[in-house]
């Protein structure tokens, strides 16, 4: 038998913002279905290597694949969800919790037929009614469905946040940290939440700075400081040493390649 396609494949990636370098030389490869967490310090690049993988930042270099296609592709396609990091987010707005995480399904009703299009969205295809609800049940927010999403708790937000992403029923879920700044009891949910994802197939892509966290659910770690300082098991990644390593930055390249401006 063949292997099934890698969720994520990077080769030799650099990216950039106005020609400065944020990402350099990513070589890699997330098989499908494995909870992934990604861990470096602030300013590391972690949250462009999301935006790479959602096709929001587009690459300087080199070659990124989602499920052997284009990130942009498997964006319109539904397979990959998204949950940004929240201190980018603005929350007061005048919409409910059940309508954000509605939300989450307008990429997927691009694909329903135009009738279900022209009717008022909510009520068109129930298949999107149920997966809000569904998503809501899931991270425990039902209660709340019919609440502004501004006047909720940090935890709350997030939980809401990642049930916008869960509606998406998509086979990839990329979290931008998605346990900052949440109270206990939410972390545990979000924890939960996500191991029953993975178990039904999904494939979880994390940014995270709550080492034991990742060390009890991940099943790969990536260290990420502008390039790829390690990837392997929680155990190995997260020690001292090569939280160290981290901390100091890039290994040398062993050739060429790592430009940064004077
Ligand atoms: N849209 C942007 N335009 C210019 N620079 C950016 C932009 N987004 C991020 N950066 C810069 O890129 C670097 C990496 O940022 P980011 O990917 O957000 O890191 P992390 O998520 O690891 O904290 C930082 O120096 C940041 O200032
Ligand atoms: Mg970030």
């Amino acid at each position: 038998m063949t292997d099934p396609v890698p969720a994520l494949q990077a080769h030799r990636l650099s990216a950039a913002y106005h020609q400065q370098p944020v990402l350099e030389e990513i070589t890699l490869s997330l098989p499908q279905g494995q909870w992934t967490a990604i861990v470096g310090p602030n300013g590391a690049g972690k949250s462009s290597l999301l935006n790479l993988v959602i096709g929001s930042l587009a690459p300087l270099r080199g070659d990124l694949r989602i499920l052997g296609q284009s990130p942009a592709a498997q964006r319109r396609a539904g397979n990959i969800a998204y949950m940004a990091q929240q201190e980018h987010m603005e929350w007061d707005f005048p919409i409910s919790v059940r309508d954000t995480v509605l939300t989450g399904r307008y990429g997927l009703m691009r694909h329903d037929p135009l009738w279900q299009r022209l009717v008022p969205r909510r009520w068109a295809n129930p298949s999107h009614r149920q997966a809000v609800e569904a998503a809501l049940e899931a991270v425990d927010m039902a209660d709340y469905a019919a609440r502004p999403i501004g006047e909720l708790s940090g935890g709350q937000k997030k939980r809401v946040m990642l049930a916008r992403a869960l509606a998406q029923q998509a086979r990839i879920l990329l979290l931008d940290e998605p346990l900052a700044g949440v109270d206990p009891p939410s972390e545990k949910l979000i924890l939960a939440t996500l191991e029953r994802e993975r178990r039904a197939g999904r494939t979880i892509i994390m940014v995270t700075h709550d080492m034991p966290s990742a060390r009890v659910h991940a099943d790969n770690v990536l260290l990420i400081n502008r390039t790829l300082v390690g990837m392997g098991a929680p155990d190995e990644m997260l020690s001292d040493a090569m939280l160290a390593r981290l901390a100091v930055g890039a290994p040398e390249p062993a050739r060429g390649g790592a430009r940064v401006a004077a």
